[in-house]
C-alpha cells in the first residue's frame, strides 16, 4: 500500500449524526425548480442520505457575471439540508467556467495537440497552467471558504471536479511555458535533458529552453521521453492546481477536510498519477463507473482494491458511481437486479466508508438526462428508488464497519503509472499491448482461485507479501530493480511477465539484453521480443496459449527450471515461462506471453502453491465468491460477494450475519450463508 498520507482527515459528518457510513449523491438543486427542493429532501431522508455534494458545476449560477455574487440559493439549499441532518461535501465549483469567463478570457481555453482550441459549450474547458483560470479559480474558492466555512452543514470541501477528466493534454503556449519551467526544475540544465531525451536522436538536440514544446502533432512520431515527461507534467500541472485550492480552503477553513475525486476506473482514465496525488488529500475520494464486459466485475474490484492501495488502506469515499446506466458509452446498459447494491458493497468491502452516486435526481435536459439517478425519470415509485432506499438501510446497518481498515492480503499485484504510460508509447514491438488489462488479467486470475490479492503501487512497502506478481513493469529504474531484488531474496516470489524491466526512468533500454533491470534476477536472456499478429497465437506445452507477445528466452543461470515452453512455431522448445529458486527460500518467476485471464489460472495456482498461499473460503465456493476481509481491533469483517447469477452458499462458521441471508441450520452445522444471485453478505467474526 502507499504510505499513509500525512493528512488523513475523515470528514466527520458525512455519516450524519451518528458514527457510520456514508450515503447519496451529486446533488444539483440549481436544476430544478424551487418547489422540487423540499421534496428532494423528502426523499433523501426516505432513502438514508446522509451526505450530498453540492455545486459541482455552478459556478455560472453563483457569479452569473464578472464579480456579481449570488449565494442566495446556496445558502438555502445548505439550510435546508442541515436542517433534514444531511452533511454537504461542497464543491468548490472551479469545474466549468461561466459563458462570462470564456468570452473575456478565451486564452483559458485548452488546445489540443493539432492548435485547435477547445471551445466552450461542454464543460472543464480550462487550460490547467492558465494563470488568468487560476486567478478567476482561487477568488470563487475564496468567496465560498468565506461564507460557508462556518456553516453547519459542511463537512468536506471538494475541489473543482475529476481533475483532468477533459482538459488533461494541453497543448497551449501557456502549456509550453509551464513545461519548460517543470523540465528545468526536473533536469538542471539542457544536457542533461538532451540526454534523457536522447535528442542526438534525428536531429532534436536543444540549444535554447526556449525551442522545447509540448509533443504537439509533428511530421513523424514525437520524442519517447519528450511525450513522457509531458505526461508526468501534464499530472503535475493538475495537481498542482488541486494543490492551489486545498492551500486556500486549509488557510481558511482549517478545520474542514479537502478532497477531490479521483477516477481510478476502467475505460482508460490513464491520465493522473494518483499513487502521487494521494498524499495531497485529506482523505481519497474516487469515481467508478463499470464498463460492460467480461471481467466488468472484476474491474470493479480491481479498481477498488487500487483506491485503497493508493489511500494507504485507510478508509475512502467513493463520490460517484451509478445506480443504473451511464450515458457516455456506446451503448448504455441498464443494471440487472441486486447490481446496484452488489456494486456499492463490493466498493465498500475494499473500504470505503461513503457511497455516492451520480446523481441524485435524473435530470430532464442537459447532455447526461439519459444517466441514471437515484430518483429516476420515473420518480421514487420504481424499482432504482426502491433499491435506493433498500440500499441506505443496509448501509446503516453496517455502521459498525466504519472505521475499519482493509486487511492486507499474502499476494499483491504492482501497478505502475509510469509502466502504463510508457508502456503503450507509440513506435513499440506492438501496438496492441494494454497495460491495464495485463495486470486486471492476473487479478481476474486470482479472483476465479478464490485467493485474495491486493493491488498496490511501486511506491508501496513490499514487506509482508509473499507472492507479488508485477505484469508488464515496463519502466524499472535501478532503485526499484534493487527493491525487487531484495524482495525476493528476501524470501519473496516475485512474478513478473513480458516487456517488463525493460527501460530506466528516461526510457533508455538496459542494454546487454532483455530484460535488462531484471534479467539477473530472473536468470534469463531475450536478446529479441517478438510480438504476434492479430489472431495469432502459440500453444504451450503444459496446455496454455500465448498470445499478443512471445519473447526468445535464454536461460542463464544453470538453476533456472523452465516451467512452460513454446510447443509450437519457431520458438518451439524454447523457454516460455522460467522460474529461477533463490537461496532465501523465494524464487523470481518471468512469463513470456499473455495468458489471458483463463490460461494465467493453472500457472498462478502453481505459484500460489509454491508460495504457501492459500484461499480463506472452501473449494467448493472458491471463484464464486469473492472474499474482502475488513479488521477492526474486534475483529473482522467479511465481505461475501457472488460473483455469479447463481445462488451461492457459503458456510457460516464462528460468524455472525451483519447482512445477508442465512440458510437454516441441518443437523449440528452452523448453517451457511444464502448468497442471493449477485448478492453480498458481510459477516462478523470476533477475535
Ligand atoms: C463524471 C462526472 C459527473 C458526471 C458523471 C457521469 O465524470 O464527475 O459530473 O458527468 O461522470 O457518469
Amino acid at each position: 500500500m502507499n504510505p499513509p498520507s500525512p493528512h488523513h482527515r475523515w470528514p466527520q459528518r458525512a455519516a450524519g449524526d451518528a458514527p457510520g457510513l456514508g450515503y447519496g449523491a451529486d446533488y444539483n438543486p440549481e436544476q430544478w425548480p424551487r418547489e422540487v427542493w423540499p421534496q428532494d429532501i423528502r426523499l433523501m431522508r426516505e432513502a438514508g442520505v446522509t451526505v450530498v455534494t453540492l455545486a459541482v458545476f455552478s459556478w455560472a449560477r453563483l457569479e452569473p457575471a464578472e464579480g456579481r455574487w449570488d449565494f442566495g440559493w446556496l445558502d438555502e439549499v445548505m439550510d435546508l439540508l442541515h436542517e433534514a441532518g444531511i452533511s454537504v461535501d461542497l464543491a468548490t465549483a472551479t469545474a466549468s467556467p461561466p459563458p462570462w469567463l470564456a468570452e473575456r478570457h478565451p486564452e483559458i481555453l485548452p488546445v489540443n495537440a493539432s492548435g485547435q482550441t477547445l471551445w466552450p459549450g461542454g464543460r472543464q474547458h480550462w487550460r490547467p497552467t492558465s494563470p488568468v483560470f487560476r486567478a478567476y479559480a482561487l477568488r470563487l474558492v475564496e468567496k465560498l471558504a468565506t461564507r460557508y466555512g462556518g456553516h453547519p452543514a459542511l463537512a468536506a470541501w471538494h475541489v473543482n471536479n475529476e481533475l483532468g477528466c477533459h482538459n488533461v493534454h494541453d497543448y497551449s503556449d501557456d502549456a509550453a511555458r509551464a513545461f519548460r519551467t517543470w523540465l528545468r526544475a526536473r533536469y538542471g540544465t539542457l544536457d542533461a535533458l538532451n540526454h534523457a531525451w536522447s535528442t542526438s536522436f534525428w536531429s532534436q538536440v536543444y540549444g535554447d529552453w526556449q525551442q522545447i514544446l509540448p509533443p504537439r502533432l509533428a511530421a513523424a512520431p514525437v520524442n519517447p521521453t519528450q511525450q513522457l515527461d509531458f505526461k508526468r507534467f501534464s499530472s503535475d500541472a493538475l495537481k498542482d492546481h488541486l494543490r492551489a485550492e486545498r492551500d486556500l480552503l486549509r488557510r481558511l477553513t482549517p478545520d474542514i477536510p479537502v478532497t477531490t475525486n479521483f477516477m481510478v476506473m476502467g475505460g482508460g482514465q490513464d491520465a493522473m498519477d494518483y499513487a502521487d496525488w494521494a498524499a495531497e488529500v485529506d482523505f481519497v475520494a474516487n469515481d467508478h463507473y463499470v464498463v460492460p464486459g467480461p471481467q466488468a466485475l472484476d474491474e470493479l474490484s480491481f479498481s477498488a482494491n487500487l483506491t485503497s492501495g493508493i489511500a494507504g488502506g485507510r478508509p475512502w469515499f467513493l463520490m460517484e458511481h451509478s445506480t443504473s446506466a451511464v450515458n457516455w458509452q456506446q451503448v448504455n446498459v441498464a443494471k440487472r437486479p441486486g447490481e446496484l447494491a452488489r456494486d456499492s458493497l463490493l466498493h465498500v468491502a475494499h473500504g470505503a466508508d461513503a457511497v455516492c452516486f451520480f446523481q441524485w435526481r435524473q435530470s430532464a435536459g442537459g447532455a447526461e438526462k439519459y444517466h441514471s439517478a437515484m430518483v429516476p425519470h420515473a420518480g421514487a415509485d420504481s424499482d432504482v428508488f426502491r433499491a435506493v432506499t433498500a440500499l441506505g438501510r443496509t448501509l446503516a446497518d453496517l455502521a459498525p464497519v466504519a472505521g475499519s481498515v482493509r486487511r492486507p492480503a499474502r499476494a499483491a499485484i504492482l501497478f505502475d503509472w509510469e509502466s502504463w504510460w510508457t508502456a503503450e508509447l507509440d513506435s513499440h514491438p506492438t501496438s496492441r499491448l494494454r497495460y491495464r488489462q495485463e495486470a486486471l488479467d492476473w487479478y481476474s486470475a486470482f479472483l476465479d482461485l478464490g485467493v485474495r490479492a491486493d493491488v498496490i503501487t511501486t511506491r508501496a512497502d513490499l514487506t509482508g507479501y509473499d507472492l507479488v506478481v508485477a505484469p508488464v513493469l515496463h519502466v524499472v529504474p535501478r532503485a526499484l530493480a534493487d527493491r525487487l531484488t531484495a524482495f525476493a531474496e528476501g524470501g519473496g516470489h516475485l512474478v513478473t511477465t513480458y516487456f517488463s524491466g525493460i527501460v530506466d526512468e528516461n526510457d533508455h533500454v538496459w542494454l546487454g539484453g532483455h530484460p535488462g533491470a531484471l534479467r539477473d534476477l530472473l536468470g534469463i536472456r531475450v536478446e529479441e521480443m517478438a510480438p504476434l499478429l492479430d489472431g495469432e497465437s502459440v500453444p504451450l506445452d503444459d496446455g496454455g496459449t500465448g498470445t499478443l507477445w512471445t519473447d526468445r528466452v535464454k536461460v542463464t543461470d544453470p538453476s533456472v527450471s523452465v516451467v512452460a515452453s513454446y510447443a509450437a512455431g519457431d520458438l518451439a522448445g524454447g523457454p516460455a515461462v522460467t522460474r529461477r529458486p533463490l537461496p532465501g527460500g523465494g524464487s523470481a518467476t518471468y512469463v513470456s506471453t499473455r495468458l489471458g485471464p483463463q490460461g494465467l489460472g493453472p500457472l498462478l495456482a502453481r505459484l500460489l502453491d509454491a508460495a504457501g498461499i492459500r484461499g480463506d473460503l472452501p473449494a467448493e465456493v472458491a471463484g464464486e465468491v469473492e472474499l474482502v476481509v475488513r479488521t477492526d481491533g474486534g475483529g473482522d469483517f467479511w465481505f461475501l460477494v457472488n460473483r455469479t447469477d447463481r445462488p451461492v452458499q457459503v458456510p457460516l462458521g464462528a460468524g455472525k450475519l451483519l447482512v445477508g441471508e442465512q440458510a437454516p441450520a441441518e443437523g449440528g452445522d452452523t448453517g451457511a450463508v444464502l448468497l442471493a444471485p449477485r448478492g453480498v453478505a458481510v459477516v462478523r467474526h470476533e477475535r
